[in-house]
């Protein structure tokens, strides 16, 4: 699938080497260019090395990141859409169906999909057995991912063709999903694992199996606020969780360990688990009562990756996350409504101002990301904190399943292998034993 404006080229010359290497030239959706560099190892034997896939990338049609600066919004889409308008106007399901086949769905189109996600929204007993029985302090997240995994066992890929395999498996997951969290919950908690009702909405069906009291009719503000945390939280384009499911799926391995992977990956706490973090930091502040400005001073002058503000900075955004900020007024929608305030926001606002007008978060162009505010808002909505990146992947396996979809239908798709620069030692002889110097 190689897109290449004829006549584009880029020429590289190189020092002491004869002749030009010349690559073809791509333009992106925004005007944007790239180099197909498809054939610069495998022709020329030169690597573009550096860490982190800064600066290599692959070709998508799902999610736009315009990572913006200097003082212009970022820009987030999905599929064309704008984040703020699909928060405001549409529900996760109807996004999901939006990021894995391309297009918003008709009335018919939606009603078939949610009926296929409710047909599949059932318990199964041998996976509530396994909830019950996983180790009593294991993180929520490792028994997420464990149930998603163990989801291959008993749901056996069917369908003729694999577009219809793969759309089958994924309609499953998606189904399964606020189940495996629910029973995530209960499972830490000691608890018996509570049943799901097809005939309740996707998220209401989340948030009435993890209320404590049973009481299964949900509040329509806490359906709002959690529809919105999902639909933020579904894409991100090649995120490290995203890009891990892409690994996995790459060497033809089944979904299910696709969306695992992508779970643990998730996990990490540079990447989905830091709205955790950023909970246990503000409490720190609000508990010791270390004043904002010390917090951010040291956050600025540390070189110590436990030490950032987290919740701030973004290898992609160059400017406000625009997922932190439509986060932001959903908390303060939450706390008005509840006509509460929380010690959390007030510090986490202050946090934010402090850091906007400090020119080293100014200069390195490190704002608010979407764990910033995100955490204050799920412990408001009693989600325990370690839940929080449940949640994430609740909303992330949308995502997940639309970039594992569109290599299933890329015939370019390859086994993800990627080259190294080798820098160590070469061809060195076998020393015995007793001949090594201490
Ligand atoms: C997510 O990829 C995605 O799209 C992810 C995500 C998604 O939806 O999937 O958006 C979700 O993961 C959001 C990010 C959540 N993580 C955090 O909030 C943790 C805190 N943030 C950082 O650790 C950091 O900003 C990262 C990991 C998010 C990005 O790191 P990079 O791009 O690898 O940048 P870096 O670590 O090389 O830092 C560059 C500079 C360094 O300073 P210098 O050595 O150049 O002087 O910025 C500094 C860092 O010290 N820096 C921070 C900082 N983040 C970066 N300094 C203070 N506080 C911070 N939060």
């Amino acid at each position: 699938m190689t897109i290449t404006e004829v006549g584009r080229t880029a020429r590289i010359e190189i020092d002491g080497r004869e002749g030009t290497i010349k690559l073809p030239v791509e333009s992106a959706s925004d005007g944007s260019i790239g180099l197909d560099v498809a054939t610069l190892f495998p022709k020329n034997g030169i690597l573009a090395v550096e860490p982190g896939f800064n600066s290599v990338g692959i070709r998508s049609r799902i999610t736009y990141i315009n990572p913006i600066g200097d003082g212009k919004e970022a820009t987030l889409q999905y599929r064309g859409y704008p984040i703020a308008e699909l928060a405001e106007r549409s529900e996760p399901i109807e996004t999901a169906y939006l990021l894995l086949f391309g297009e918003l769905p008709t009335s018919t189109q939606l009603a078939d999909f949610k009926t296929a996600i409710s047909d599949e929204t059932v318990a199964h007993p041998e996976i509530a057995v396994l909830a019950r029985h996983l180790p009593s302090n294991w993180h929520p997240m490792g028994r997420l991912g464990c149930l998603v995994s163990s989801l291959a066992s008993l749901l056996p890929v069917t369908g003729d063709t694999a577009i219809e395999q793969f759309d089958r498996t994924a309609i499953r997951i998606l189904a399964q999903m606020p189940i495996l969290s629910a029973w995530t919950h209960a499972s830490k908690a000691g608890l018996s694992m509570p049943e799901p009702s097809g005939s309740r909405g996707y998220v209401e069906n989340y948030l009435a199996m993890i209320a404590e009291d049973g009481d299964t009719v949900v509040d329509p503000l806490r359906v709002r606020i959690m529809n919105a945390i999902l639909l933020l939280h579904a894409d991100h384009e090649q995120n490290a969780s995203t890009t891990t499911v892409r690994g996995i799926r790459s060497t033809a391995a089944g979904l299910y360990s696709a969306i695992s992977g992508g779970i643990d990956a998730l996990s990490g706490p540079l990447h989905g688990g830091a709205n955790e973090r950023v909970i246990a930091m503000l409490r720190q502040i609000v508990e010791d009562g270390t004043s904002p400005q010390d917090f951010v001073s040291r956050a600025e002058s540390s070189k110590l990756k436990e030490d950032r503000l987290m919740g701030f900075g973004h290898r992609i955004y160059k400017a406000y996350d625009p997922r932190a900020t439509i986060m932001r007024e959903l908390c303060r929608d939450f706390f008005a409504a509840n006509g509460t305030t929380d010690p959390l926001l007030q510090t986490a606002l202050e946090l934010e101002r402090l850091a906007l007008s400090t020119p080293y978060f100014v200069d390195h162009k490190l704002y608010p990301n979407v764990d910033f505010y995100s955490g204050i808002l799920m412990k408001a909505m009693g989600i325990p904190t370690d839940e929080f990146t449940v949640i994430f992947a609740l909303g992330r396996t949308a995502g997940w399943l639309a970039h594992a979809r569109e290599m299933q239908l890329d015939p370019d798709t390859k086994i993800v292998r990627p080259r190294q620069m080798y820098l160590g030692e070469l061809n060195r002889e076998f020393v015995p034993i007793e001949e090594r110097s201490e």
